[in-house]
């Protein structure tokens, strides 16, 4: 079967392209509005894009009604935000925080979460999550007329220390993290990924 993606298909395409390209990691972003109001939101639509110096990227689509969603407005205002990273016993209060609720409520205030100032940035981090990434808005892609692309260049990563193997060596216990990710359809996450290891081939020259 091939779907052929238009304008008109646009509710088929998300579904097909959220339920195929799993899993995906949750930025859990934090970011503070123009009246100082803390907000946090997950987004899926979010990865690490390059390290020379570090991104990351996050996809927000505008509301249904063309208004732009918190995490987006307060961005674009502060010019900062915090990535922070969703363990399985953080999931319930992450999904909290994607409530529609009004600009002047905090999320953090609903899901009864507490955070800690950014060191870089404006925006706090989520005090229990297990790694936190502090970014400063780099560039916005505008890659359609109601969603944009926020890229965010890394300034500093926050990871508790039960987490750090060998902190000097940057060493992170990355399975203990036990952090979940978006799969398909409205609710379902996956967390404890099953793992398994390939070495990376290395090309060997025949006339060598
Ligand atoms: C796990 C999860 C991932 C989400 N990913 C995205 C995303 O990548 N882009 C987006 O626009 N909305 C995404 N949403 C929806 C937003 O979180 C939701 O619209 C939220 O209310 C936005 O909050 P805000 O207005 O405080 O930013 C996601 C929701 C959940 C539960």
């Amino acid at each position: 079967m091939r779907y052929d993606l238009t304008p008109e298909t646009r509710a088929l395409g998300y579904k097909l392209l959220t339920a195929t390209v799993t899993p995906r990691p949750i930025g859990w972003v934090t970011s503070v509005s123009p009246e100082g109001i803390i907000n946090a939101a997950p987004y899926s639509f979010f990865n690490v894009m390059g390290d020379a110096p570090p991104v990351v990227a996050l996809g927000i689509m505008d509301r249904p009604d063309g208004s732009l969603k918190d995490t987006a407005r307060n961005i674009l205002s502060a010019r900062d935000f915090v990535v922070n990273l969703v363990s399985r016993e953080l999931a319930e209060a992450m999904n909290v925080t994607c409530i529609n609720a009004p600009p002047e409520v905090s999320e953090i205030d609903v899901a009864k979460l507490e955070t800690l100032p950014g060191v870089h940035v404006s925006a706090p981090r989520i005090a229990r999550a297990p790694v936190s990434i502090e970014c400063v808005l780099q560039q916005v892609v505008e890659t359609g007329p109601a969603q944009r692309l926020l890229i965010g260049e890394v300034k500093a990563i926050h990871i508790a220390d039960a987490y750090l193997l060998n902190p000097e060596r940057g060493h992170v216990d990355a399975p203990a993290l036990n952090l979940i990710a978006r799969m398909h359809g409205a609710g379902w996450y996956a967390h404890a990924p099953d793992m398994f290891e390939l070495e990376r081939p290395v090309y060997a020259n025949p006339k060598d």
